[in-house]
């Protein structure tokens, strides 16, 4: 019985591999039928198992996941040709993605669709500020700067106990958030922002399980598949109808305003008689609103909580740091952009926490529309293109000891910011992330207000073994630190 399974399966492997090479397909590991290679993923860690693969098979390589048929990307340079070409401007259609966002928003979309909504949301950003300079980013760094406040007010008076970073940040950064895309920051015991943060908190987690279905559409056969993509739906709908009703509150102040709700709002007037309204909908408005929220708030909160985690873990970079911000800092307020100009190691602790703890470790996918070819080999239509940050951002060739925390390496001899090609948090090219400036805005007026008002540490009496489960993180949809405790003690 076995040897003819044995059989079976050696016959499916050789097919498989003399298919792949009469094909001209870049090279990769076997797999089995149906899974692919999925049984070889580390379930908890793949984009370390897609990099050990990538030290093997080389800077392209491909491998069957499920479903999909993947090329995953190690080399930069590689990678930012190939994420520069319009061929590869679509993400690849999942089945389940497509049942939750039904080909709405931006995050998911393509073709008109995508690029009339991308131009729309990159448009919105410059109007409310994300611009080189000017009064309105004046007035957006004014509204991160409340924030900022807020939140160091809120530390003081946790008198040096404990915090658990996590829920803290998504409330502040999520007000400032909600604030530039919904005009309106909630109380903090609001039922409906209460009921937002716990879909965020818990959405990683649903995430985590639903992954599977995106790339083996069957298991949705199985009732925990199921019930969690139903709950998921159920979430988008509940936010959605809290969205709508914020909608129907507003009036003529709409025209006053420059949130993106307020934006969409005045186009979807603005072409209600247009024959070519387009994708100005409530439906698209909603779908639009929760992608920006979703893809602005997680990343960002992660973010700082490595920052704050690196900066715990090394004091004296943490010490460097603050008499660096307490020279820059005359005046007893909070630390500006222009001020953190002039402190080059601040943004290298940032960009080096990025390097370290990207979060996106396997890269965003993107998917081939046309079949293109790449380093020579044929990349069919239809597969998933993975640039794998993990491999770029760890690799040897780019970085000595990659994995220590050492942020002089974003520094030239002069104390100057340098720009790394293997260093892509962003990712690249046309569909590149359109939050990359926002996102180091907000990062350093928190990061360096932070921590030049606290001393910020690790919880009292960890041990290395508990230390390391956190700096190895949990892998959701975004890579976040396992649960812990920092302490803020108040330095000025
Ligand atoms: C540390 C913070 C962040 C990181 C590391 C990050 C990373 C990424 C990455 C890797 C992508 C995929 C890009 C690609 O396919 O090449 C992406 C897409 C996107 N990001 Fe970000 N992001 C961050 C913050 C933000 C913020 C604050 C916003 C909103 C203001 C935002 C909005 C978006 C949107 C809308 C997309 C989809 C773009 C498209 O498909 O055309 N992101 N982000
Ligand atoms: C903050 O840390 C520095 C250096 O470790 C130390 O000298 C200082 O006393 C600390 N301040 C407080 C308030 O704990």
């Amino acid at each position: 019985m076995f040897w003819i399974i044995g059989v079976i399966l050696f016959g499916v492997l050789c097919a498989g591999y003399l298919w792949r090479s009469n094909r001209n397909l870049p090279p990769g590991p076997w797999g089995v039928p149906i899974f692919g290679y999925l049984p070889w993923l580390n379930p908890t860690e793949p984009y370390k198992t897609l990099t050990a693969l990538a030290s093997k098979y080389g800077p392209i390589y491909s491998i069957q996941m499920g479903k999909h048929f993947a090329v995953v990307m190690s080399d930069p340079t590689l990678v930012r040709m190939a994420l520069a070409r319009n061929e590869l401007a679509d993400r690849t259609n999942f089945e389940v993605v497509n049942e939750i966002m039904q080909e709405h928003g931006l995050i998911f979309t393509h073709g008109p669709l995508w690029k009339e909504q991308r131009k729309f949301v990159c448009n919105w950003l410059k109007v409310i500020g994300v611009t080189k300079f000017g009064d309105k980013k004046n007035n957006l760094q004014l509204l991160i700067a409340d924030a900022v406040s807020t939140t160091i007010s809120k530390l003081r008076q946790s008198n040096n106990r404990p915090i658990d970073t996590g829920t803290f940040f998504l409330v502040h950064i999520g007000d400032f958030i909600n604030l530039i895309v919904l005009g309106k920051a909630w109380p903090e015991d609001d039922p409906n922002w209460i009921y937002l943060r716990n879909l965020a908190e818990d959405g990683s987690k649903k995430f985590a399980i639903a992954t599977p279905l995106s790339v083996l559409p069957i298991l949705k056969i199985i009732p925990k598949y199921r019930n969690t993509v139903f709950e998921v739906i159920e979430g988008v709908k509940n936010t959605h109808l809290i969205y709508k009703t914020l909608m129907e509150k507003r009036g003529n102040e709409i025209h006053e305003s420059d949130d993106l709700m307020a934006m969409f709002m005045k186009e979807m007037t603005k072409r209600k008689n247009d024959k070519d309204s387009h994708y100005f909908t409530e439906k698209q408005c909603c779908f639009l609103l929760s992608d920006l929220f979703g893809a602005g708030v997680e990343t960002t909160v992660n973010t700082l909580r490595w920052f704050l985690l690196y900066m715990a873990l090394n004091q004296e970079i943490q010490n460097d740091l603050q008499k660096l911000l307490d020279s820059a800092c005359t005046d007893g307020g909070l630390i500006g952009l222009e001020q953190i100009e002039s402190i080059p190691l601040l943004k290298a602790c940032v960009s080096e926490t990025m390097r370290l703890r990207p979060v996106a470790p396997s890269g965003i996918p993107r998917s081939v529309n046309t079949e293109i070819t790449i380093s020579g080999y044929r990349i069919p239509k239809g597969t998933m293109v993975l640039p794998l940050q993990w491999a770029m951002h760890h690799d040897e060739k780019y970085w000595t000891d990659p994995e220590t925390f050492r942020p002089k390496r974003f520094l030239d001899d002069e104390g100057n910011m340098i720009n790394h090609k293997a260093f892509m948090p962003f990712q690249a090219g046309k569909r590149a992330c359109v939050g990359d400036t926002l996102s180091y805005w907000i990062l350093y007026l928190f990061g360096a207000n932070i921590i030049h008002n606290f001393n910020v540490s690790a919880e009292q009496g960890l041990s290395e073994k508990e230390i390391n489960t956190i700096m190895d993180g949990e892998f959701g949809i975004t890579l976040s630190p396992a649960t812990h405790k920092v302490v803020f003690k108040s330095r000025i």
